[in-house]
């Protein structure tokens, strides 16, 4: 598998994107035919493709943030689910690509005796689809939270057993975007049966989500979950909640590496939410787990009161340099290629640029130098490399052979090697808004129009977006427009002949990379039309 990463590297070093999304189809081949898989039942009914692959979702890794590592059950509740989502537009987080975000376990639904579920009002006063909107409209993504058994792990909410289609109705009705689905109180369920039988609930649903599998590692999900979801946990909590526990997090992260060859576009281990910037956590400590995470193209869900940051842990949280590494398209899962118990060399991590993300983590307690050898991650000993320092925001080079980096306890040094001076920051794509709200006003037609707008942050270019117009519902017409860093999506709808009523369209824009014709990134919203009088012709 080494031997097979480091030709891909090779192969995709003189060229761009082009050559990237190529690689990718590569990667979903390989990790495909892993051969090291216990033998554990194939989900049946589904495609044996990634899931992903259908939908286009989570092509990178998921970014955004959960309340469970934080606050656990208490207090969430719409005021705190609002005020976060606030947070993430104005510290930047929204910005550097973190885009979920939504209420994990915290009674913020019931059973009614119809079986249908019941949003909290005393918690959610708008009702989970209101808060849903008012996410949409910040330009957030719609997070959700359940279980495959009877109950969620608190016991205090319904989970989805026997339920799965009405269950997975109602949060497309909510407008989810992701789902968390947990694994407590399912005694006697088959683990692949049941999340499949979810994940076709959720296509039975019409509205494409973010699938997260939450068994902490039960099952061996790595193995199958792919066709099912995009990402599924490898291990147990990372904390309990309000506190971190940093022998916890960092046993967490040598169990996750071990899985990398599993991982891949639109199929990721999930180490866990993130405690970056949680009590009990230091700034090297936060840079530390933020780096880890980005090497292994773990999903960025972050865990803190982002409410009240520090500055340290705003640039920590949002350095793009690091989540480049996370969000580059090739999707490999860095891993440990060299350990003495105190100081470890994670790589294997190649990037579409044909460089490469290295990190050297120190556990123990004083300060310890590393020489890195090109040889061991893959280049050759007289190749001539630049190296940039994620951190400090350095670059060194060109260098023969070998680097030394110089590290303190709890700490790392993150480094991005190219044979070149450049390092490309791939497509972090940012919306404006999820949701167009139109409303007509008279019985006469009008045609009415709302825009999305969607910003690349990264450096590199992304291909034309193309909406497929067989998708769209007669009364909606969408123009793409733009190009570079900025696109238009004006939707323009006409009233023409519509009867009273509320009508919807969910948006998929694809954004295909043209010479392999894969997608890069699917863009998903929805657009709203309140007709309150029928219209005439
Ligand atoms: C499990 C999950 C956590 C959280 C809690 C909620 O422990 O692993 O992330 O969702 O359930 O009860």
């Amino acid at each position: 598998m080494a031997m097979r990463r480091r030709d891909r590297a090779r192969r995709i070093g003189t060229a761009g994107l082009a050559a990237a999304a190529a690689a990718l189809a590569l990667a979903f081949f390989t990790l495909a035919s892993v051969p090291s898989a216990p033998q554990v039942p194939r989900p049946e009914g589904l495609p044996q493709c990634a899931h992903a692959e259908v939908d286009g979702l989570a092509l990178t890794p998921p970014m955004g943030w959960y309340p469970w590592n934080m606050f656990g059950e208490e207090p969430q509740n719409e005021t705190l689910i609002r005020e976060i989502a606030a947070a993430l537009v104005s510290s930047g987080m929204k910005d550097a690509g973190y885009a979920y975000v939504g209420p994990d376990e915290g009674i913020c639904f019931a059973r009614g005796k119809d079986g249908r579920l019941a949003p909290n009002r005393t918690r959610y006063p708008s009702g989970l689809r209101g808060l849903g909107d008012h996410i949409h409209g910040l330009g957030l993504k719609y997070a959700l939270y359940t279980d495959a058994g009877t109950h969620t792990c608190s016991g205090a909410m319904p989970g989805t057993k026997s339920f799965e289609y009405e269950d997975m109705r109602s949060f497309a009705d909510w407008r989810a975007d992701y789902i968390k689905i947990d694994w407590c109180n399912s005694q006697g369920q088959d683990i692949v049966q049941a999340y499949s039988e979810l994940a076709k609930a959720q296509r039975a649903a019409g509205r494409p989500v973010v699938h997260s599998l939450c068994s902490w590692g039960d099952g061996y999900p790595w193995v199958w979950a792919g066709a099912i979801g995009h990402m599924w946990r490898t291990t147990s909590d990372i904390c309990a909640p309000g506190q971190a526990d940093w022998a916890r997090a960092i046993r967490i992260a040598f169990a996750n590496e071990k899985l990398a060859e599993f991982a891949g576009p639109g199929r990721w281990n999930d180490p866990d939410m993130m405690i970056v910037g949680m009590p009990g956590m230091s700034e090297s400590r936060n840079r530390t787990l933020f780096s880890l995470w980005c090497l292994m193209a773990s999903p960025l869900i972050a865990g803190n009161d982002v409410r009240a940051m520090d500055k340290a842990t705003v640039d920590i949280l949002t350095n793009l340099e690091a989540i480049a590494v996370d969000q580059d398209p090739l999707g490999v899962q860095g891993r440990v290629v060299w350990n003495d118990g105190n100081v470890s060399l994670w790589a294997g991590k190649p990037l579409f640029d044909g460089g490469m993300a290295v990190l050297v983590l120190y556990q123990g307690k004083h300060r310890a130098e590393k020489k890195i050898y090109w040889e061991e991650l893959g280049f050759k000993a007289a190749d001539k490399l630049y190296v940039r320092d994620l951190w400090k925001r350095e670059m060194s080079g060109p260098h023969a052979g070998s680097f030394t980096v110089s590290v303190g306890p709890d700490d790392v040094a993150f480094l991005r090697l190219s044979r070149t001076p450049e390092f490309p920051i791939p497509p972090i794509v940012v919306a404006d808004t999820y949701r167009v709200a139109l409303r007509a006003t008279a019985t006469r037609p009008e045609t009415l129009t709302g825009t999305v707008t969607v910003t690349n942050k990264g450096s590199s270019d992304l291909p034309p977006w193309r909406v497929a117009p067989k998708s769209l519902p007669p009364w909606l017409k969408i123009e793409v427009t733009g190009g570079g860093k900025t696109w238009s999506f004006v939707n323009t709808v006409s009233t023409a002949g519509l009867r009273k009523g509320a009508y919807h369209a969910l948006v998929r824009a694809d954004n295909v990379e043209p010479v392999s014709g894969r997608p890069m990134t699917a863009l998903y919203y929805d657009v709203d039309l309140e007709v309150p009088r029928a219209v005439k012709r």
